[in-house]
C-alpha cells in the first residue's frame, strides 16, 4: 500500500502544486484538509480543486468557534500585540490547523504531515514546532521550502500538469486571512518605502471615503472577553464578524508596520484588523478601570512574554499555560463595558464603566468636598524623594 501525506491546504497556487509534487516525489497518496478559520475562501470550490489536482480524499473542518474561543480569547486577556502593533492573526490559526491537520493524520493513519509555508516566513517554524511537539512520529515536508520554486516556474508546473491557476494569481500580493484578521505581503509591498496601494485592503473602507457621521459601538465583557455589543448578547464568533463589519466600514484596523521576523530578517507587513482593533483597545481601558497599578505593570512583561511565544511558534510551550494562569486569574475582574467612537479611520474609547471599578469619584475629584486630604501628600513626597535626593548629594559633592 502507498504512504499516506496529509496536506494543509489552502486552495491557492502553492499548495496544489504541491499536491502533485508529493505523489511524484514520494510516491504517496495525498489527503488534503482545509481548515475554515474565518478566511471567507470558497470550500467547496477548494474541495473540488483538490480533487482535480488528484487528492485522493479532503476534509473540510469548521474551526471558527474553537478559534475564537481557544486562540482569539487567550490573546484578548493578553493584549496581544506583536511588537505593538500585530495582532498576531496568522500566528494564532497556526497551532489549531495542525491540530486538525494531525488528528486527520491519524485518522487516515498517515506516516507524514505536508504544508505549503516558504523557508523565509514564521509560518513554517510554527507548522513545524507545532507538528513535532504534538506528533513526534509524522514526517514533515514542506514542499516549497524544499523545491525553491521561482513563481513563474511554479506557474510553468501547473500550466504542464493541468493544476488550475486560481484567479487571484494576477493580483501580487500574497494574503492570509482568518477572523482575527488579514495580512497582505509582497508585490510593491516590499518596498516599505511606498504607500500601500488601496487595492490591498478588502475589510475596510479608506478613511477618506468613511461615513462622515461617527457611530458608536458598546462591547460589554465578562472575565476579559468580549460577551454583548450594544446590550445584544451573542456568541464569540459572532461578535467577532459584527466588529470586523462595523470597524471596517469605518476604515478603522488598518496596520502597516515593519516586523521583525523569528528568522532575523525585518519584513513590511500589512494588516487589516478591524475587530482586534476595537476589542484589544476597549479590554485594555476595561483593565486600567479595574485592575490595580500593580497588576497593571506586572501583566505588560507577561504580555510581552506571551506575544512572543506566540508569534515564535511557541504556543505549545509549557510556559504559555503558565502564563495564561495569571492571565485568566486577573481577568476574574475585567468586566463592564466599554463605548468607543468609530469615525474616519479610528476606534475612541469615550466610555467605560463597571461593577468593579477601582475608580473612586471622591478621591479623584478636585472638588473641595472630597476623601482625600491633601495634607496626606506632603509626608509622602518626602519619602518619596528619599533616595534620589541622597544621590543628588553625592553627586553635587563630586562623588559619582
Ligand atoms: N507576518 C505575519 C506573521 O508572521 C503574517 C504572515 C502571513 N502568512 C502568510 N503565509 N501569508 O504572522
Amino acid at each position: 500500500m502507498k504512504e499516506k501525506v496529509v496536506l494543509a491546504y489552502s486552495g491557492g497556487l502553492d499548495t496544489s502544486v504541491a499536491i502533485r509534487w508529493i505523489q511524484e516525489k514520494y510516491n504517496a497518496d495525498v489527503v488534503t484538509v482545509t481548515v475554515d478559520v474565518g478566511q471567507q475562501e470558497d470550500l467547496a470550490k477548494i474541495e473540488s480543486n483538490s480533487k482535480v489536482v488528484g487528492a485522493i480524499r479532503h476534509y473540510s473542518i469548521d474551526a471558527k468557534e474553537e478559534f475564537v474561543e481557544n486562540y482569539v480569547h487567550p490573546a484578548v486577556k493578553a493584549n496581544a500585540l506583536y511588537e505593538g502593533k500585530y495582532p498576531l492573526s496568522t500566528a494564532l490559526a497556526r497551532p489549531l490547523i495542525v491540530n486538525k491537520l494531525v488528528e486527520v493524520a491519524r485518522k487516515e493513519k498517515a506516516t507524514a504531515v505536508a504544508h505549503g509555508s516558504t523557508g523565509k516566513g514564521n509560518d513554517q517554524v510554527r507548522f513545524d514546532v507545532s507538528i513535532k511537539v504534538s506528533a513526534p512520529e509524522l514526517k514533515i515536508i514542506a514542499p516549497i521550502r524544499e523545491w525553491n520554486l521561482s513563481r513563474d516556474e511554479e506557474i510553468k508546473y501547473a500550466e504542464k500538469n493541468g493544476i488550475p491557476i486560481p484567479v487571484s494569481l494576477n493580483r501580487p500580493y500574497s494574503v492570509d486571512q482568518n477572523l482575527w484578521g488579514r495580512s497582505i505581503e509582497a508585490g510593491i509591498l516590499e518596498d516599505p518605502a511606498q504607500q500601500p496601494p488601496e487595492e490591498i485592503y478588502e475589510w475596510t473602507v479608506a478613511p477618506e471615503k468613511a461615513p462622515t457621521e461617527p457611530e458608536y459601538v458598546s462591547i460589554g465583557f465578562e472575565n476579559g472577553v468580549p460577551v454583548t455589543v450594544n446590550g445584544a448578547k451573542m456568541s464569540p464568533l459572532k461578535i467577532v464578524q459584527t466588529l470586523n463589519a462595523k470597524a471596517g466600514s469605518h476604515g478603522i484596523g488598518r496596520i502597516d508596520h515593519m516586523e521583525d521576523r523569528l528568522v532575523g530578517i525585518k519584513s513590511r507587513e500589512c494588516y487589516e484588523c478591524p475587530a482586534a482593533t476595537v476589542v484589544l483597545d476597549a479590554h485594555k481601558e476595561l483593565e486600567k478601570t479595574v485592575l490595580t497599578r500593580h497588576e497593571l505593570q506586572f501583566k505588560q512583561q507577561v504580555e510581552a512574554q506571551w506575544t512572543f511565544l506566540v508569534y515564535a511558534g511557541l504556543w505549545m510551550e509549557p510556559l504559555r499555560e503558565d502564563l495564561d494562569e495569571f492571565i485568566d486569574k486577573t481577568q476574574e475582574r475585567v468586566t463592564g463595558e466599554v463605548k468607543l467612537k468609530l469615525y474616519k479611520g479610528s476606534a475612541t474609547v469615550v466610555s467605560r464603566s463597571s461593577p468593579l471599578s477601582l475608580y473612586d469619584a471622591n478621591l479623584a475629584t478636585y472638588n473641595i468636598e472630597t476623601t482625600f486630604d491633601q495634607k496626606w501628600s506632603e509626608g509622602f513626597i518626602e519619602i518619596w524623594a528619599l533616595p534620589t535626593k541622597a544621590a543628588s548629594i553625592l553627586k553635587s559633592k563630586g562623588v559619582k
